[in-house]
């Protein structure tokens, strides 16, 4: 009996001990796995990328069909630059930056936007010398603390375009044409919606016939709206806060406080837009929210992602890049949000953008294994995609791959083959097979499959 009791107190420690080791490894292992991607930061996995790369290539086409070309600037930039430029009083200097101070003590950021790099970068390396008017792009990552959701990101993509030294209505238009036909080629709908914001010398009429507007409300603006509106009246228009935008409602326009030049600018882009059959509508309420926009601004939107209806946006920027240290250059330029135009394409029909795979090779038994290594890396330097199987799978297996990889073609190479001097080339839709003929001379069994591949086209 006394036996039994000691089995049974045995089995009860040792069942404790493991259960708080199991306990123990559990836990450590929830906290390896753990580790996740920062909220509003998102990865962007090979299920995906294909659409990227179709929005990519298809906008790039397009921008060098445009005689853009591309510019590659940092990510990190001296905070000054995006206060200075995008404004100390708008939302993104005043909440939204990654800001820190670097390993010197000096205070760095992350860029939020691509203008202003652009233009300190066309400054700094004196670009206006190269020709009078400079069309560049920009393709990359952004940062924004943002409160995430649908369509808005902490890290998020732009496509980003600026043409600098013309004053011309007509690029105004040929900017915002380009943008249009970035959507046509990709297969999305948007509206166009265009403003002007008038320019240093019609712009304090505006600014006080607003902040008289203001001055009477002010009691029941958000506080940020209240500070702003003197510091910065234009800056409430673009607030976020629903009870203050259905004050704006009755705000006075801009459109009423164009002077004459701004007033024919405005114009002149309008009867160009409709020249081009690029529809749009005026929005005398849009300011965006950068402060270096003067003139034309617009913006692209959709009612298809709630509340993240922009895909695109941008505007002109006359004074800019003089308040930056350069030349009296105007500029125009706008930016594509690269995740909202993945979410709208991603809910449409299934575009087809996985890489296809030109050949599987399989291979079956040591000596093919080890020619097929060979010819594997010969095929690639032909120019085809191909892939094999290193574990030493079944035949089925392999074929089950090269289906999976969805391959053109699989090429099979078995210690038969390589005794009959010839191996089978499948084609993985129609199911038909051919021989290709080994000949002695190895390095030519490359070229002889491509040949064949070719054929079966
Ligand atoms: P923006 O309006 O601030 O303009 O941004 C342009 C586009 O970037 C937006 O229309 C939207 O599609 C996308 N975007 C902005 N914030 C987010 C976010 N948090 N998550 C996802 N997408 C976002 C500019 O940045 C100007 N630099 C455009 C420009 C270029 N103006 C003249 N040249």
């Amino acid at each position: 009996m006394g036996t039994l009791l000691d089995f049974l107190i045995w089995v009860r420690v040792k069942l404790s001990v493991y259960f708080s080791i199991l306990i123990h490894f559990c836990c450590n292992l929830e906290n390896i796995l753990s580790i996740k991607a920062l909220k509003g930061f998102k990865d962007i996995l090979p299920d995906e990328v294909g659409l990227w790369q179709f929005i990519e290539q298809t906008a790039r086409d397009i921008f060098h069909r445009y005689g853009f070309e591309e510019i590659k600037v940092p990510i990190l930039e001296k905070t000054e630059l995006f206060v200075r430029t995008i404004g100390a009083s708008t939302d993104i200097v005043e909440k939204e930056m990654y800001t820190f101070a670097d390993r010197n003590g000096s205070s760095i950021t992350m860029r939020p936007e691509g203008t202003a790099s652009v233009i300190r970068s066309y400054i700094e390396n004196g670009l206006y010398v190269r020709g009078s008017v400079q069309r560049l792009y920009t393709i990359g990552p952004m940062f924004r603390h943002e409160r995430p959701q649908k369509g808005r990101m902490r890290q998020f993509h732009q496509m980003s375009v600026e043409a600098l030294g013309s004053n011309s209505a007509r690029i105004d238009t040929e900017v915002m044409a380009m943008a249009w036909q970035i959507l046509q080629e990709i297969g999305l709908q948007a509206s166009l919606e265009i403003n002007s914001l008038g320019c240093t010398a019609c712009r304090p009429s505006f600014k006080e016939a607003l902040q008289g507007f203001l001055q009477v409300r002010i009691q029941n603006l958000c506080e940020d709206c209240q500070r702003r509106s003197s510091t910065n009246p234009l800056r409430v228009l673009d607030c976020k806060s629903e009870h203050c935008q259905a004050q704006y409602v009755s705000a006075p326009s801009i459109t009423d406080h164009l002077c004459g030049a701004c007033s024919d600018h405005f114009e002149d882009v309008k009867q160009t837009l409709s020249l081009l059959a690029v529809p749009y509508a005026v929005n005398a309420k849009m300011v965006r929210g950068l402060d270096y926009y003067t003139r034309t601004t617009f913006e692209l939107l959709t009612t298809e992602l709630g509340a993240q209806g922009a895909i695109g946006a941008g505007g002109r920027y006359d004074g800019l890049v003089r308040q930056l240290g350069g030349p009296e250059v105007p500029g125009i330029g706008f930016a594509m949000g690269m995740e909202r135009l993945v979410m709208l394409l991603s809910q449409k029909d299934k575009i087809e953008t996985r890489p296809v795979l030109d050949l599987f090779l399989i291979t079956l038994g040591e000596t093919a294994y080890e020619k097929g290594f060979i010819l594997l890396q010969m095929l690639r330097s032909q120019g085809l995609r191909v892939m094999m199987d290193h574990e030493g799978r079944s035949m089925k297996n392999q074929m089950k791959q090269a289906d999976r990889q969805n391959a053109g073609f699989a090429l099979i190479l078995g210690e038969n083959e390589l005794v009959n001097r010839e191996a089978v080339l499948k084609d993985m839709h129609s199911g038909e097979q051919e021989l290709v003929e080994l000949t002695p001379a190895f390095e030519d069994w490359a070229g002889a499959v491509l040949a064949k591949i070719k054929q079966l086209q």
